[in-house]
């Protein structure tokens, strides 16, 4: 993003007034060069310290396959978090080992299609084991750690790891769930955690990275496992408030290799690849969504209206997440104290209660809302029949349509009505 001296934004090379004009609001707008240059800041970190190192993307966070497919062009396999998102990696032409299958809570039917799907199977609970080998046994395996700890941006709301997380196999647990596994006569393996989200504390990462080589390092020693690879999960931060400080990334991969290459030579490991399988970091402060004001009110305070609304952006809604606000043309103005909404009946919805935004803001004036590359789009939904907006593509001076606004027959697309109730 950039502004210019009259407070105009530009999404790369791109006046916010162009994707207003060309495709509508409100509609989601990805920095492709922006993408790029977090996975590739990130990959040469990690490399730096271990060259032995991958990342997936946890395409939950944004779905759109032209997204996706930049980050498959870096070097990028997938972590899915469904069968569909197998699919949608089998699109992108991956699958096999450049796909690592970490649903939770596996119904039969997902049993039985991730393992045709011939990917990584990693399980978040030992009970899922004996399910899976009663229908085949995975070619690769890896089970979910939950060390019994985690850390999160927006209190338990995103908090994948210790006791009040539904996520992982207990700690207690983990020696018999790969003993069970080695004893059913799989032979490749690999070992996955996922405890925090949106962490900006190098210091963090190698905390989690010692949790999990000590509890995998003991197994592999017990049972002579050779651990192909070791998956420390997602959770690299990106700052949503200004003064929030950067992760210092560098900082991050360095105390992570440090820490790795230490317990493996107290474990005696067979040195794995290193894996982790972000999404935020690279695509989070990568999009944005461009909005219009559309109806001011002054009552008991003043709120400015926009077609920015809940379903739009579940975060702050969902829970109490913090995006910045732009006003396109106006960031070089006074400013005042008012709130801002979106249009559902919900008052949820009144996402902004109070923020210091230009002053003069009016109607038909364009906001651009910070940090929504990730959980945005990928979050929202029809509510209220409001419908989900138009993805685009900005690289350079050149846009490109990634997804098309939804319309009214997008909202009936999958309902029928028994033919006595249109009498
Ligand atoms: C298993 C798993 N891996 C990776 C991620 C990506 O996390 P982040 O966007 O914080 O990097 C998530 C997010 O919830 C996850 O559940």
């Amino acid at each position: 993003m950039r502004i210019d001296s009259k407070g105009l934004i530009y999404l790369e090379d791109v006046p916010v007034e162009t994707i207003a004009r060309e495709y509508g609001t409100p509609t989601y707008v990805y920095e492709e060069n922006r993408i790029r240059a977090n996975f590739r800041r990130a990959l040469s970190a990690f490399r730096k310290y271990y060259p032995d190192f991958r990342f997936f993307y946890a395409i939950k966070a944004n779905n759109n396959l032209a997204v996706a497919n930049i980050l498959r062009q870096e070097g990028a396999g997938i972590d899915a978090a469904s069968i569909n998102e197998i699919l949608l990696a089998k699109k992108l032409g991956l699958g096999g080992e450049d796909v690592m299958f970490s649903g939770n809570f596996l119904s039969d039917d997902d049993i039985k299609q991730g393992l045709e799907s011939g990917v990584i199977f990693n399980l978040d609970d030992i009970s899922i084991l004996p399910r899976v080998l009663k229908y085949g046994k995975p070619k690769f395996l890896s089970f979910r750690l939950n060390p019994g700890y985690g850390q999160c941006e927006v209190g338990d709301f995103v908090c994948n790891g210790g006791p009040n997380a539904k996520f992982g196999v207990h700690p207690d647990q983990i020696m018999d769930a790969y003993r069970l596994a080695k004893e059913a006569g799989i032979t490749r393996f690999g070992a996955h955690m996922m405890p925090g989200s949106c962490i900006r504390d190098p210091e963090y990462f190698r905390f989690i990275t010692g949790l999990l080589m000590d509890n995998i390092g003991k197994v592999g020693r017990e049972l002579g496992i050779n651990f192909e690879f070791i998956d420390l999960g997602g959770g690299l931060g990106i700052p949503y408030k200004h003064e929030d400080k950067v992760l210092d990334i560098d900082e991050a991969a360095k105390q992570v290799s440090d820490i790795f290459t230490r317990k493996i030579a107290e474990y005696g490991l067979n040195s794995p690849r290193l894996m982790m399988e972000p999404a935020r970091y690279f695509v989070g402060d990568a999009g944005y969504i461009v909005g219009t004001v559309h109806s001011i009110k002054n009552s008991y305070s003043k709120i400015i209206g926009t077609d920015v609304s809940m379903n739009t952006l579940a975060r702050p809604a969902m829970y109490g997440a913090y995006h910045h606000i732009y006003v396109n043309g106006r960031e070089k103005e006074e400013r005042a104290a008012v709130g801002l909404c979106g249009q559902v009946c919900e008052n949820t919805d009144f996402w902004v209660r109070e923020r210091m935004l230009p002053k003069d803001i009016s109607l038909g004036d364009l906001i651009v809302v910070e940090n929504a590359g990730a959980y945005g789009y990928a979050m929202s939904y029809q509510y209220n029949g409001r419908l989900r907006p138009a993805e685009v593509l900005v690289n350079g001076d050149k846009h490109y349509l990634i997804r098309t606004r939804e319309n009214i027959e997008d909202l009936v697309r999958n309902v029928s009505v028994p033919d006595y109730l249109t009498k």
